[in-house]
């Protein structure tokens, strides 16, 4: 079987071909990341139009490099929310347009549930159950995954994402956005213990999550620094410094609560998703803390990491896979979910 895969929730545009026996068999993927820079941020309706002009050429390279056409898909799945409605409607429009055209179904995607299942397009694949950890630029979620389709939510943000708060500490370094893989290179240059930051939660019961005081305490900590100045009046060594003591900052919070789920739960495996989880002082945290408990870390490639068209053609494939896909009752209505929690996938007519 073959699905054609379109990822637009927010600024990447992906296509991607998978299929069942042999994986992801075409692939391309155009980031909108030059398109918002000069805004500090993504700017909706930037981003749909953006993704229009975007879907086709990407669909033909990717149909292309797997040496298909049209005919041979089998089905279409489109990232169906959470994500900006405008450029979610854009990639929905699209796939489902095709598949009336063709005769074939579309499926609806939950862009977490890409991310979470894309750790098992890697090799070797973690084994169900597992927790899995998802830092994405909008969600930050502590999940138990018992199999597809079935997930409890063990705790989440309670405001700022991993990502946002990666992204709002480097605007305030100076950083072009998205901060997180710029701060990441800076961190690399500095000392990680030379400024005291807040690790809000990192003692609390509970396994949620809490970031928005970072980037007042980096506020601070730059205004002090500079005399009100700002970010170009850092000197270069207290930058990467500063950069060191964030990234450890928040590494530090998601490492604990990670560990803390995988205690709570009595889970062997940690999978790590969504675009922080190409973070490299996370993945090295991570893996060495369960590795001395006798358990697993798992990861996607760095490229699956960060949204693309081949974690929803493979979520939607895993979904037929379980037996899951919806019946196609309104093939031309065309809806899509800006908020969308998880876990109603585990009873979507409820
Ligand atoms: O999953 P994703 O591509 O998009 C969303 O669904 O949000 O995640 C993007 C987020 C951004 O906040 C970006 O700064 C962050 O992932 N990110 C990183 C790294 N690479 C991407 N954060 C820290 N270190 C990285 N290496
Ligand atoms: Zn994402």
């Amino acid at each position: 079987m073959k699905i054609l895969g379109f990822e637009s929730s927010c600024d990447e545009t992906g296509v991607a071909l998978v299929c069942s026996k042999r994986g992801v068999i075409g692939q391309a993927l155009h980031s909108q990341i030059d398109l918002h820079r000069a805004y500090g941020g993504v700017v909706p309706e930037l981003a749909s139009r953006d993704h229009i002009r975007r879907l086709i050429p990407l669909m033909e390279s990717a149909l292309s490099q797997a040496n298909c056409s049209l005919d041979d898909i089998d089905a279409f799945a489109y990232t169906a929310g959470p994500g900006l409605a405008g450029a979610l409607l854009t990639g929905a429009a699209f796939a489902k347009s095709l598949a009336f055209a063709l005769g074939k179904p579309a499926w609806p995607v939950h862009h977490l549930e890409g991310h979470l299942l894309s750790p098992l397009l890697a090799q070797p694949a973690p084994a169900f159950p597992f927790v899995a950890l998802l830092v994405s630029g909008g969600h930050t979620q502590l999940m138990d995954v018992r199999g597809v389709g079935d997930y409890t939510l063990l705790g989440e943000t309670v405001d700022d994402a991993a990502g946002e708060a990666f992204d709002k500490t480097a605007k305030l370094l100076g950083l072009p956005y998205p901060g997180g893989p710029a701060l990441a290179a800076l961190a690399a240059e500095g000392h990680a213990d030379a400024f005291d930051l807040p690790r809000p939660k990192l003692r609390s019961a509970d396994l949620d999550f809490s970031f928005s005081g970072l980037k007042t305490a980096v506020l601070t900590q730059v205004t002090k620094l500079t005399n009100g100045q700002g970010h170009t009046a850092l000197d270069p060594t207290t930058r990467c410094d500063l950069a060191a003591s964030t990234q450890a900052a928040i590494v530090d919070v998601l490492v604990e609560k990670s560990l803390r789920a995988v205690e709570l739960t009595g889970r062997e495996r940690l999978v790590v998703a969504g675009g922080v989880g190409a973070n490299r002082l996370l993945r090295e945290r991570l893996t060495q803390a369960l590795a001395a408990r006798g358990q697993h870390a798992y990861y996607p490639p760095v490229a699956l990491c960060t949204d693309n068209g081949a974690m929803i053609a493979w979520a939607a494939l895993m979904r037929h896979q379980a037996g899951l896909t919806p019946v196609q009752a309104e093939p031309l209505s065309i809806e899509v979910k800006a908020r969308w929690p998880l876990e109603q996938l585990n009873n979507p007519t409820a």
